[in-house]
């Protein structure tokens, strides 16, 4: 089955194709320059971007499969959650395309695709998680016996852990009941100066940090239930800042002026536009809070994920979503787990990490299976789909 996928429900244009699970092309079409200055994901600036680049990325994506639109099987489409403006263009296309060849078109919600970028497979049909080492034509009976699993997703929408003892089947046993875990690190670099998006540069930037050097909260601690919460956190982030400055007598940085927080040298990312009223805190001070933010934030994830998997016993957790490239995370994670003696699985594929159709191919690839096609017609974006 060739199936073409197309993702446009945040500030990635992605369109991907692959032959069964196998992909074959990922293309991704990033418009993060264009939303920089702004702070954040500018809905109407999202929307003439895809709307622009979605003709161009199809071609490009189906010239590197080396397939032509005529030999597609099935069509897909991110239809849900994100920016209603960003998902339509993405929905519009793919409804179009299908009617036009005559062919299925499979509805497909972006953080199944985050847990499916988990089951891709390389052109060579192993699996970019490892969740199986050795590919087999029977994957369907084989694939089976990963479940009954549990994901984490960590994105900069959604903070979830999702429970699975079959194919397709999702029950949500935690969520956020606040900001997401992306959003956080988001709003946290902005706060520091430090531009968008903020997780790759708090990581970069909390390595230099000492991590124990403030004492945060760690969220949602001693509640019993596996939900998240970030705002708590982010508050105690803005007092502290603000004591710091305080005590230093550092100015409070004017809104909407340049905050300059002294990157260190050589590192690639330059402060921007904050929006946000700041006080100025040395280089090292705000290396100090990056990192001690950072542990907070992954101390939390840590302690919901070892409630999950006592109340769900699993012997894999699979990770998905953008804040899955941090290493730190994913260290700590790791470790926490394997004390547990439960394998933890990610796609080794930066693609498969961000947001991109690769995902969305894949779980096509298994609704498809199952005949779970939608209705061309009345196909409408959901900004609030949830799994
Ligand atoms: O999954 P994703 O690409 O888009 C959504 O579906 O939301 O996730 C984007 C989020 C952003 O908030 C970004 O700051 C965060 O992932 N992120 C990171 C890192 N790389 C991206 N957060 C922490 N550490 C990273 N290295
Ligand atoms: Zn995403």
């Amino acid at each position: 089955m060739k199936i073409l996928a197309i993702d446009t429900s945040c500030d990635e244009t992605s369109v991907a194709v692959s032959l069964d699970d196998k992909l074959q092309a990922n293309i991704i079409s990033s418009q993060v320059e264009f939303h920089k200055e702004w702070g954040g994901v500018v809905p109407i600036i999202a929307k003439r971007n895809h709307n622009e680049k979605i003709e161009f990325v199809i071609e490009k994506a189906l010239k590197q499969a080396r397939y032509n639109i005529e030999d597609i099987d099935v069509f897909a489409v991110t239809y849900g959650p994100g920016l209603a403006v960003a998902l339509e263009v993405g929905v519009n296309k793919a409804k179009q395309l299908a009617s036009k060849f005559k062919r299925p078109l499979v509805a497909v919600d972006h953080m199944a695709g985050h847990i499916y970028a988990n089951f891709t497979k390389n052109r060579n049909g192993k699996y970019y998680s490892g969740i199986r080492k050795i590919a087999s034509n029977k994957t369907s009976e084989k694939d089976n016996s990963i479940f009954p699993l549990l994901a984490l997703l960590i994105s900069g929408g959604h903070t979830e852990i999702i429970y699975m003892s079959k194919h397709l089947d999702f029950h949500k046993v935690g969520k956020t009941l606040d900001d997401s875990l992306g959003e956080a690190y988001d709003k946290i670099a902005n706060m520091l100066g430090w531009g968008y998006p903020g997780g790759p540069i708090i990581e970069q930037y909390a390595k230099k940090g000492d991590r124990d050097k403030y004492d945060f909260p760690v969220p949602m601690k001693n509640s019993k239930d596996l939900n998240f919460s970030y705002s708590g956190l982010k508050t105690a982030v803005l007092y502290q800042i603000k004591e710091i400055g305080k005590k230093t007598k550092s100015k409070y940085a004017q809104e909407g002026k340049l905050h300059k927080s002294e990157p260190a040298n050589g590192d690639p990312y330059s402060p921007t536009l904050s929006k946000k009223p700041i006080y100025k805190l040395t280089k090292e001070e705000s290396l100090n809070v990056a990192a001690s933010f950072e542990k907070a934030a992954t101390e939390e994830l840590k302690v919901k994920l070892k409630q999950a998997v006592d109340q769900y016993p699993v012997n894999k957790v699979l990770l998905g979503g953008g804040v899955v490239n941090n290493l730190y995370i994913r260290k700590e994670l790791r470790r926490m787990l394997r004390r547990r003696n439960i394998r933890m699985h990610h796609p080794r594929n930066r693609k498969l990490l961000s947001d991109n159709a690769g995902m969305i191919t894949t779980t096509a690839y298994y609704m498809a299976k199952e005949k779970q096609f939608c209705n061309i017609e009345d196909l409408d974006r959901k900004p609030r789909l949830s799994l």
